[in-house]
């Protein structure tokens, strides 16, 4: 179900950090903020939650993704958010 309130969670533990959530949070921030989302959506972020090894981790509306980059997480907002329609 696509939705413009929503809530998301990017790992910011040592191993998804350095594996690309540096970047990947970035990213995020940017994309909520140039499609006015920022207010509805609420972003933050979590410690280690021991799935490293399937990192880096975001979890948007309570669902875990795993295997994000920079590049990946875009569409997934969109597909999710509905932010160009
Ligand atoms: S650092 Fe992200 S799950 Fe461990």
């Amino acid at each position: 179900m696509k939705s413009d309130k929503g809530e998301i969670i990017i790992c910011l533990g040592s191993s998804c950090f350095a594996r690309g959530n540096r970047d990947t949070l970035e990213t995020i921030k940017f994309y909520l903020k140039s499609n006015q989302l920022e207010h509805n959506i609420v972003f933050k972020g979590q410690l280690c939650s021991q799935s490293c090894n399937k990192g880096p981790v975001v979890w948007i509306n309570e669902q875990k993704y795993e295997g994000m980059t920079a590049s990946n997480v875009v569409p997934l907002l969109d597909q999710i958010f509905n932010a160009n329609s």
